[in-house]
């Protein structure tokens, strides 16, 4: 990694957090950083999945430095709680991958009383992101990745409905707006970082055989089982997530969408600024943000 001064900083010494790194495409890129020497930290939610982790982890780099945090990113006072313990270990963060991500099948409301992809795909990274903000300032030159997906594509984000109580719930719809709110989201964080040595950019990771969807319903499962054969490993769809953490080619690019390692356009509504300033405004007030980016 190449610091503000010009100089390059020791791969070991990179400090990286990923949230949903138990399992799929989480997993892969904590996997491979661990094999080019960043120090790791995963963020996972079940105890003994962590722990997994990170035995599979050092198993194949055994000179690698895993640490584990615990929470469950739908809660916000967890998402602040991990934030928190982060910087009691950490002076500085180099790379942040929001990778976790979840479609449910049914609607389900948070104990925040917030709708839960909503939640767990948009506001968690939100408010995590902003929370270690002066940890990634304090980095030479920090990345932020965000996980989005290709089927941002069409969607719109219901600013008058967030909570989908007025609508049929249809998982694949409320999914799709919480990827377009990530790439939103990536692009006015990208504007309002500008200058500061942070890069924000936003990754599909293809169309990946993970655990993903598999268990909320019988169906999408077997839609899963059904499709496999067109799927991607968690190796591979790992691959854009890993290039944006750490590649020179894209140290100083900031605020673009990436399939394949390579730039790609987003949506016409992944564009919109206004949408991404109300959006930005929206959860900085849900989450009780007073002090964001
Ligand atoms: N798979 C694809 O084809 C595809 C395509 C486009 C975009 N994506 C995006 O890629 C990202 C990773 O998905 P994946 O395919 O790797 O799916 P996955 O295998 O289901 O992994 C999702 C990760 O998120 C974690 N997670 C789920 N709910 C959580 C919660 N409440 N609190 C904390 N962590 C939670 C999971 O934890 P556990 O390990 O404990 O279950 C898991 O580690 C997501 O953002 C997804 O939207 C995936």
């Amino acid at each position: 990694m190449t610091a503000a001064d010009g100089t390059m900083r020791d791969e070991r010494e990179r400090i990286v957090l990923i949230t949903g790194a138990t399992s799929g495409i989480g997993r892969a890129t904590a996997s491979a950083l661990a094999r080019q020497g960043a120090t790791l930290v995963l963020a996972g939610r079940d105890e003994a999945r962590a722990r997994a982790t990170v035995d599979e982890i050092t198993r194949g780099s055994p000179h690698a430095r895993v640490e584990y945090l615990l929470a469950d990113l739908t809660a916000r006072d967890q998402v602040r709680r991990l934030a928190g313990e982060f910087l009691e270990r950490h002076a500085r963060l180099d790379v942040l991958v929001n990778n976790a991500g979840a479609m449910f099948w049914r609607r389900h409301i948070t104990v925040d009383g917030e709708e839960m992809t909503f939640a767990l795909n948009h506001l968690a990274p939100f408010l995590l992101t902003n929370l270690l903000l002066d940890a990634l300032r304090a980095s030479a030159s920090a990345r932020v990745v965000n996980l989005a997906s290709a089927a941002h594509q069409g969607a719109t984000i219901p600013f008058d409905d967030l909570r989908q109580e007025h609508v049929r719930y249809r998982p694949l719809g409320v999914y799709s707006q919480t990827k377009l709110a990530n790439l939103l989201f990536t692009y006015e964080l990208a504007r309002r970082l500008e200058g500061t040595g942070v890069t924000v950019n936003a990754a599909h990771p293809g169309f990946v055989a993970s655990n993903f969807a598999q268990g909320h319903n019988p169906w999408m499962r077997a839609a899963m089982v059904v499709s496999r054969p067109f799927s991607v490993s968690t190796e591979k769809g790992a691959r854009t997530s890993v290039y944006l953490a750490t590649s020179p080619e894209v140290a100083e690019t900031t605020g673009k969408y990436f399939a394949n390692c390579r730039p790609i356009p987003s949506s016409p509504a992944s564009y919109d600024r206004d949408a991404a300033r109300r959006l930005w405004e929206v959860s900085a007030r849900i989450v009780g943000l007073t002090d964001s980016a």
